[in-house]
């Protein structure tokens, strides 16, 4: 078993300020850290997949870095639309958190059983998505090398949600990704952020899982095509456990002082004991 933390769309101002005057996305990550680190057990690796600032200037990367420093497991980012891939590559070159080598500013992490590769969806001078043609030959060169069961990361969408200011674009911006992805099975999850909401869904025959953002989330009426609603509220980190070849996802709070919850501490009744009740006259297995 190996656990995959994600977060995404973190959106950090410089130190002291609040988004749209409100939001202190700082503090909500800060307190998504504590979450994280108090996991047991600790994941494997946690994953930031884009919009780690609400601007692409120095002093938000520097407040970013620091935020994200405490974490304990082996961390990764890729870049989102708030963000500037180029800016990323020298601002963390010598850290092991975005570990480019290459124009196209995408990774691999290796090292679980199962390979992770972080692609780049950002478009200069937009907040939309593209995903161009040295990107897809990079992704498809990768995924040439290994039959290896493999999570995909990448900041937008790649699959139409139902939401107009998402779907903008429209759906050719993943095609290439689409047919790549066809043709590799062994490709069993792709996460993503950008929306400040959650939804699963498909691209290909693979599961797509959108997270919410750390920072704050959107309401968005399906079929309306009016700007969406905005709540000043973090959300939970996401796990992506990988169990038998395949990935489970979902929400995973785990807040400071949770220890002293047990349902058996609370109970008074041993936890042995509680297994013995659920299990009833049912055998094992
Ligand atoms: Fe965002």
């Amino acid at each position: 078993m190996s656990l995959v933390v994600q977060i995404s769309d973190t959106h950090i101002l410089p130190p002291g300020s609040l988004l749209y005057g409100k939001t202190n996305s700082a503090a909500h990550l800060a307190a998504v850290v504590k979450q994280i680190n108090n996991m047991k057990p600790q994941p494997d690796v946690v994953l930031i997949t884009g919009d780690l600032v609400e601007k692409p200037e120095e002093s938000c990367y520097m407040h970013f870095l620091a935020l994200i420093e405490p974490l304990k497991p082996p961390t990764y980012i890729l870049p989102g639309n708030h963000d500037s891939p180029e800016f990323m590559a020298e601002f963390f070159r010598g850290t092991p958190y975005f570990p480019v080598d290459d124009e196209t500013c995408q990774f691999v992490v290796d090292g679980l059983p199962f390979r992770i590769l972080m692609l780049n969806s950002h478009c200069p001078h937009s907040q939309l998505p593209e995903y161009p043609a040295d990107r897809l030959a990079w992704l498809e060169w990768q995924l040439e090398q290994s039959s290896e069961p493999t999570l995909i990361a990448i900041h937008h969408p790649p699959m139409v949600t139902g939401i107009a200011f998402v779907d903008m674009v429209g759906p050719q911006w993943f095609a290439g990704l689409k047919q790549l992805l066809s043709r590799h099975p062994n490709v069993k999850l792709v996460i993503c952020g950008h929306s400040h909401m959650d939804m699963s869904g498909r691209i290909a025959q693979v599961p797509v899982y959108m997270a919410p953002s750390t920072s704050h989330q959107l309401i968005a009426d399906r079929g309306l095509d009016i700007a969406p609603w905005y709540i000043n509220r973090g959300a939970p980190p996401v796990l992506h456990q990988f169990l038998g070849g395949e990935f489970l996802s979902g929400s995973y709070y785990w807040p400071e002082g949770f220890e002293g919850r047990r349902i058996d501490d609370d109970s008074g009744i041993e936890w042995d004991t509680l297994k013995m009740y659920m299990r009833g006259r049912r055998k094992a297995g």
